[in-house]
């Protein structure tokens, strides 16, 4: 006896190449936290009150995996609306950046908050992300910058995930941007946080290592001493990549054999053909795009050539993208970056776990997978991008719990 069956389901299992591996007439059982079985009801060999302790009508609502928020910075003091009026007074991202401002200030903002605070000012943004379905998400450190201050943020990270019923990967941000002390000296911060990357590996926080490769981050040769670093310790890499200029990040991190690449609006076709030699994940972050209002698209048509997997993320941040709604990052990766409802559901489902290296376990309707589902009021998959501002999901379900 399974513990509960779905039945007169429609699923949208992300299995294989079909449009979203839909299933109509479908069928969804859950032993424990494991999806037993998925797939068409009529393949059931008994009638479902014989199989399952629990059966549930789903009326011919969709169901899809859990989405998967493979790119965020939820964990941060403060926030930036300041910021926010100065660039509508005509500042620049880079020039708030260069005078202070920017990611530094937050930097401020979080080492002056305690556990507490961090956690009281993400919980709601982590809310925010599950009240749409998202049952696993990547969260950030990088406002810390010394170690004391990293660690809190991973702590708070972890904390999250044990607190509320949400798979948290951590990832350690260290080289995200130059704090003040170190008073320009790159070189001299770079060796700090190599040399912060065992305490980081042991503290057990970090599942994962990020670098911001840019003008008004760090260069590839420092990036590339970071990612030797981890790699030391064990931990896969991941770049903030070709954001603002083609610095050729998504080559570095496809050397590293990097988990993803994220942003990528400036890579190459030369980032393309190493990213897709590698397997490396492109993590498309549209609300960054819309709210810096860039104008250089990432290569979409390169990727989907190269057959690199595309990925979609919130990159919800208090400077870039003041973001808690992953749905609303479906509609803006079909308007801005033409993809299909199908590409972006995909982008926060199956491609989403592969850029966390949970792609075994998470992010298709699978026997054997995670029961971590999303049950939608809508008639076509397609809705899930097309709407702005509505929420259809009808209930979640997380490791066989339905919240
Ligand atoms: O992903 N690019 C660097 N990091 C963030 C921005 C962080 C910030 O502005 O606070 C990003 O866009
Ligand atoms: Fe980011």
């Amino acid at each position: 006896m399974w513990d509960r069956l779905y039945v007169n389901a429609r699923l949208a299992t992300l299995e294989g190449n079909a449009p979203y591996g839909a299933i109509e007439a479908g069928a969804l059982a859950i032993e424990g936290a494991t999806i037993a079985y998925a797939g068409p009801q009529a393949d059931l060999s008994e009638p479902p009150d014989g199989l399952a302790r629990q059966v549930e009508d789903l009326e011919g609502r969709w169901m899809t995996p859990g989405l998967i928020d493979c790119h965020t910075h939820l964990v941060y003091g403060g926030d930036r609306a300041r910021e926010f009026e100065l660039r509508l007074e005509g500042a620049s991202y880079e020039e708030i950046a260069r005078a202070g401002g920017g990611i530094v200030s937050t930097v401020a903002a979080t080492r002056a908050a305690s556990r507490e605070d961090l956690l009281a000012a993400a919980r709601p943004r982590l809310h925010a992300l599950m009240a749409e379905g998202v049952t696993t998400v990547e969260i950030k450190s990088g406002y810390g910058l010394d170690l004391e201050n990293e660690l809190k943020q991973l702590w708070v990270a972890r904390r999250l995930g044990e607190e509320l019923p949400v798979t948290v990967k951590t990832t350690f941000l260290g080289a995200h941007a130059l704090p003040p002390e170190a008073k320009g000296d790159s070189a001299a911060y770079i060796d700090a946080v190599v040399d912060m990357m065992p305490q980081v590996k042991a503290s057990g926080l970090a599942d994962a290592v990020d670098a911001f490769c840019e003008t008004i981050g760090f260069t590839p040769e420092e990036t590339a001493k970071v990612f030797i670093a981890a790699q030391a310790q064990g931990l896969p890499v991941k770049l903030h990549a070709d954001q603002l200029s083609d610095l050729g990040g998504a080559a570095l991190a496809a050397r590293f054999s990097a988990l993803s690449a994220d942003h990528l609006e400036y890579t190459s076709d030369e980032g393309i053909a190493a990213m897709a030699e590698a397997g490396t994940v492109a993590v498309l972050l549209p609300g960054a795009f819309y709210f810096l209002r860039e104008t250089k698209l990432p290569p979409i048509e390169g990727f989907r050539r190269a057959g690199v997997p595309i990925a979609l993320a919130t990159d919800s941040n208090p400077g870039s993208a003041p973001v808690t709604s992953l749905l609303l990052m479906l509609n803006m990766a079909a308007t801005f970056f033409r993809m299909t409802p199908e590409e972006a559901l995909r982008g926060v489902t199956r491609h989403g776990a592969r850029a966390l290296g949970m792609a075994e376990t998470h992010g298709t309707l699978s026997v054997g997978k995670a029961a971590d589902l999303a049950v939608w009021d809508i008639d076509h998959p397609a809705e899930l991008a097309y709407r702005i501002g509505f929420n259809p999901l009808a209930f979640a379900v997380k490791a066989g719990r339905r919240l």
